[in-house]
């Protein structure tokens, strides 16, 4: 039977810091799991999740996933714990540590998160920073092999901001050797720092493309996926980014423009009639809620195989 093999990195804060194959092995322990063909225990261990912004499916999932392999959770957020007083987080990784196996981090800047690792004795997971989110990756990748079998000749167009969710689509993507295109609007693309790590893992091949035309960005697309326009953080830019992106919703003019067997994707939540109309997310395309669904199978094998 299929074991969870101990990952070479002690944490999880970007999508590469796990390698192709121990991407590969995630992803199929996880099916496992799914398919209730793997008993796993990780009894009594802990883990600790710290939120500070909020969260609904990965906090739950996470809690719901540690709970299926024997294991119980801590929820800490800024306003119930020093942590909204300005406790360093050095302080606060050295403590958590102690008593928890293993720490999940929502916040903001991924240096805070990196601090974080850097103090923290025990691993560290990234539960969304403004610039990955690298849990939401697998489960998203996990949910296009289950439509399409594997990657292979699989066409991914993200349309949307190119920030925290893009990010992390490009880069496993990358490790994955699936053709990703970013559509969004001027100014709103990916950065570059992203471009490069992943143009680098890609070599030669030309498989991931940036443009402003989502028309184009959608021909011949497997996969079309969308996320919120002003992501937590931005409440303040709602106005400017809605126009800035008007154009940019996926509907089911987009989506006849994609391939005939092509699928929706959405990290959720949505905001319908912005990035995506109530059309398309009840359509027979969308596969959202199985994407939902696979964020606590595919932590369940992230766990299994940190811990
Ligand atoms: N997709 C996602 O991360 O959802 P939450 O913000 O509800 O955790
Ligand atoms: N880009 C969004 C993702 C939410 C899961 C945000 O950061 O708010």
């Amino acid at each position: 039977m299929l074991k969870p093999i101990r990952l070479a990195n002690k944490n999880f804060l970007s999508s590469l810091d796990i390698s192709s194959n121990e991407l590969l092995h995630i992803l199929e322990i996880a099916k496992n799991f799914k398919n209730k063909d793997l008993n796993f225990e990780l009894k009594d261990k802990v883990l600790g999740l710290i939120f500070d912004k909020s969260s609904t499916r990965t906090r739950v999932s996470f809690q719901v996933a540690m709970s299926r392999i024997g294991g119980t959770t801590v929820d800490l957020n800024p306003t119930t714990s020093q942590i909204g007083r300005g406790e360093p987080i050095r302080d606060t990784a050295r403590v958590l540590s102690r008593y928890c196996d293993v720490l999940a981090i929502r916040t903001f800047k991924q240096s805070d998160l990196e601090e974080y690792a850097k103090w923290s004795s025990k691993p560290v997971i990234n539960a969304l920073t403004d610039i990955e989110h690298p849990c939401q990756a697998l489960a998203d990748y996990m949910t296009i092999r289950e439509e399409f079998g594997d990657f292979k000749n699989v066409v991914l167009t993200f349309i949307g901001d190119g920030n925290n969710v893009a990010n992390s689509l490009i880069l496993c993507g990358a490790l994955l050797g699936v053709e990703v295109r970013i559509a969004c609007p001027k100014g709103y693309e990916p950065n570059d720092l992203i471009i490069n790590k992943a143009k680098k893992i890609y070599k030669n091949k030309n498989l991931l493309t940036i443009t402003n035309d989502p028309m184009i960005a959608v021909k011949g697309a497997n996969v079309l996926y969308t996320d919120v326009w002003s992501s937590m953080g931005e409440e303040n830019q709602k106005e400017e980014k809605d126009k800035d992106f008007l154009g940019f919703t996926i509907d089911q003019n987009l989506v006849r423009n994609a391939n005939k067997d092509a699928i929706v994707l959405h990290c959720l939540p949505a905001y319908r009639s912005k990035e995506i109309t109530e059309e398309v997310i009840e359509s027979k395309k969308s596969r959202i809620f199985e994407q939902a669904e696979n964020r606590m199978h595919a932590q369940q094998a992230l766990l299994s195989c940190l811990l």
